[in-house]
């Protein structure tokens, strides 16, 4: 269970690009829980995933996870919990290297061995079976430096990356949103399949609302740096776009122009 509690962050505080980016957010988790985050352009959405991951700390509340606090936590002792994809496919991948070093990688997050010891036969029989997963014939290519890959291909293999040893949360930034709609999707089931198989903690940020009622079992809206609206259960499966527009008068948002 993730625990958000009463978190504040401000950017830039005393200077005149002070920024209140996250306002007294409070947010529980289940685990299990697969929840799509929209909100409008600087609504702090990917500042909570920051701060949940520890890329800069908090001023004030609380971050527990399966009932363990984070809240002090460097980035790097929070990795083994976690699960990152950002929108940028070039990000989450080591292009220079190839695809089963980049899984090796992975593979030994937070283990001691690094990647010096070389990839034994055993572990790539995993990778290879890993990646035939994907469907995307990968498994053909695992000497194949990801640079070479496209963009869905990169996103692909990073969600894989980042679910290889399953994460107790999975974090999720727009992590189709710099593919072609077709390639999106792919990488959306994807992400659904996974998920699913492993039982997956999961916030999905997402400015496509089809996206974001379409997936998950609950949804939230955050405007302002904290959340406005709350979707679960029933009420989400019945949720259409143009609900939300009504419901919450947002039809000048951005988000209508990816409907
Ligand atoms: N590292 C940073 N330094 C300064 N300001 C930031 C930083 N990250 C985010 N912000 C500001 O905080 C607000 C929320 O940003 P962000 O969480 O990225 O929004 P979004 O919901 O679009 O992901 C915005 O006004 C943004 O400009
Ligand atoms: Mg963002």
């Amino acid at each position: 269970m993730l625990e958000l509690k009463n978190i504040q962050k401000t950017f830039n505080a005393g200077t005149i690009n002070e920024k209140k980016a996250i306002n007294g957010l409070n947010l529980t988790l289940e685990n299990g829980d697969f929840v799509t985050v929209i909100g409008g352009n600087g609504a702090g959405k990917s500042t909570i995933l920051n701060l949940i991951a520890g890329v800069f700390p908090v001023d004030q509340g609380t971050i527990h996870l399966n009932g363990f606090n984070l809240t002090g936590l460097p980035e790097h002792k929070r990795a083994k919990y976690l699960g990152r994809v950002f929108q940028d496919p070039m990000m989450g991948t080591a292009a220079t290297m190839g695809i089963e070093e980049n899984l090796a990688l992975a593979y030994r997050r937070g283990k001691t061995r690094g990647l010096g010891s070389g990839i034994t036969a055993a572990e790539r029989e995993i990778y290879r079976e890993k990646l035939a997963t994907l469907g995307l014939g990968l498994e053909e290519r695992m000497t194949s430096k990801v640079g070479l890959l496209s963009g869905g291909q990169r996103q692909a293999l990073t969600l894989l990356m980042a679910t290889l040893q399953k994460p107790d949360l999975l974090l999720l930034d727009e992590h189709t949103a710099a593919l072609d709609p077709k390639t999106a999707d792919k990488v959306l089931q994807l992400t659904e399949e996974i998920v699913a198989r492993d039982g997956l903690t999961t916030l999905m940020v997402t400015h496509n609302m089809k996206h974001a009622i379409q997936y998950g079992n609950r949804l939230i809206m955050m405007d302002a740096g904290r959340v406005v609206v709350d979707i679960r259960g029933e009420e989400k499966k019945n949720l259409s776009v143009r609900d939300l527009l009504e419901k919450f008068n947002i039809e000048n948002d951005r988000m209508l122009l990816s409907e």
